[in-house]
């Protein structure tokens, strides 16, 4: 078991490899990734079938920049080969299943091995450590429990710190409110716009948050911008730290933005392999340019994956606070949230820093998509901050469809409810809803 490490040379970490230099990274991911394609080769059919196909085989791979001649994994070899053929080990062997709804058709679902579960939790508890948790800090786990990754993976990792967890999950607004009063939590695990609706409800029960002793959050598991972050910050009286991962990978603990240096989440490196391609013609791009992540898992044992298309958006940038190990660009959205509408590509979190950018409104909106005739037509559901007048609240959405009209080129429509009328999120919050006919 892994116990925090600490050094008088070099940033405090919870694991030494955090302090590798680049050289000792690389070596063991070498060693690494080689034992990872050779166990995905022998174990997991579906892949080893696309190698077959392709005419690669793990003695084709010498050094890391070969990883490139290997097939992608992708969610649809999920979906073909639900619910265990992914595994690359006997489901006896599974100690646990997790699974993602996703937005169509079946879920997505993963196994864990005692050992892969042992693995996950010591990567939460790094990723805690660098958002500044530490043994004895209170943890209040606002993600959901359950077959969603985030509620028990960030259980374990925040026990396996040594801290006091408030396995409270998501949902029960007021409650959480209550607890959170009543046991002072050091730090929160939960998403931003559930973050949002529990600083909403403190207010309205006039709870003065500067009292509390809540200090930090690893805030994550969907895209949120910098606006939000400031207002979620003021507003609590805290620092959120972005904390990201996903369940085809892991769950939480993939990548965690450190305390000391708040500039986007840093990559579990020894763990799992980064590259960037893009999403087009899948060549892999450098550093610095922004295209669709791409992860190779090193350590896990039930669910290797290799090369997995995660369809988020990112880009990867120099280490800063783990020095050898590269940082996400901040990730604003998957691929598949792009909403076309008239020809302009839109993501929601576009949407979301303009309406953050008009002080009147309520940083809580949704999307709605309709097809008029040929023409597709884009509504934005918002609501003034309260105590607005009707005129004010006409003028600050007048206000948003210039800016939506001038920095992103599309003419929207806008809907305003009366405050704390938009349903709130309890977790991912729902952006968009699209009307339109699937085709
Ligand atoms: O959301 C795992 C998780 C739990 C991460 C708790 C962090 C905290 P999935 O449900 O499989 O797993 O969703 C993964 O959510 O591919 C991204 O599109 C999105 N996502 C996750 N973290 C971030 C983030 C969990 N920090 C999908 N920023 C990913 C933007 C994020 N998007």
């Amino acid at each position: 078991m892994n116990m925090p490490y600490q050094s008088s040379v070099g940033p405090d970490v919870f694991d030494p490899m955090e302090r590798a230099s680049v050289d000792e990274l690389r070596a063991l991911q070498l060693d690494r990734m080689k034992r990872s394609i050779r166990h995905a080769y022998e174990n997991m059919k579906p892949w080893r079938a696309k190698c077959i196909e392709q005419g690669v085989h793990p003695d084709d791979f010498h050094q890391l920049s070969d990883l490139s001649r290997f097939p992608f994994t992708t969610k649809q070899d999920f979906r073909d080969n639900y619910p265990f053929g992914m595994f690359a080990v006997p489901v006896e062997k599974v100690a646990r299943l997790h699974a993602s709804s996703g937005t169509t058709g079946k879920p997505v679902v993963v196994g864990y091995t005692a050992r892969d579960i042992d693995t996950w939790a010591n990567l939460v508890a790094r990723t805690l450590y660098a958002a500044g948790a530490r043994p004895g800090d209170k943890v209040h786990i606002a993600y959901g429990y359950g077959l969603f990754t985030g509620g028990m993976g960030s259980h374990y990792g925040a026990e396996r710190l040594g801290c006091t967890v408030v396995p409270m999950s998501a949902g029960q607004t007021e409650r959480q409110v209550q607890m959170i009063q009543d046991f002072d939590p050091d730090l929160v695990m939960i998403t931003p716009s559930y973050l949002l609706n529990l600083a909403e409800a403190m207010e309205r029960q006039g709870v003065d948050t500067s009292k509390l002793r809540l200090r930090a959050g690893v805030v994550g598991a969907e895209p949120w911008t910098e606006s939000m972050r400031h207002e979620i910050n003021r507003r609590m009286n805290m620092r959120a730290l972005d904390t990201y991962g996903l369940s085809e990978v892991m769950g939480p603990g993939v990548a965690q933005e450190c305390i000391e240096t708040e500039d986007g989440p840093t990559l579990w490196e020894d763990h799992f392999y980064p590259e960037i391609i893009d999403p087009e013609t899948r060549e892999v791009l450098p550093d610095g340019e922004t295209g669709e992540l791409v992860l190779t898992s090193l350590t896990k044992e039930a669910l290797p994956v290799i090369r997995y298309r995660t369809r988020d958006l990112s880009c990867l940038l120099p280490g800063t606070a783990r020095p050898s190990m590269r940082r996400l660009g901040k990730v604003m959205a998957r691929s598949d949230d792009m909403l076309i509408i008239r020809g302009v590509n839109l993501f929601p979190s576009q949407i979301e820093e303009q309406l953050l950018k008009v002080e009147g409104l309520a940083p809580h909106f949704q999307m709605e998509v309709r097809r008029e005739g040929s023409m597709d037509d884009l509504t934005l559901n918002i609501e003034p901050r309260p105590g607005s007048s009707r005129e004010e609240a006409d003028a600050h959405a007048a206000a948003l469809v210039r800016r939506v009209k001038a920095y992103l080129g599309v003419t929207v429509r806008t809907k305003l409810h009366e405050p704390g009328q938009l349903a709130r999120s309890e977790g991912k919050a729902v952006r968009v809803v699209d009307h339109r006919p699937k085709h």
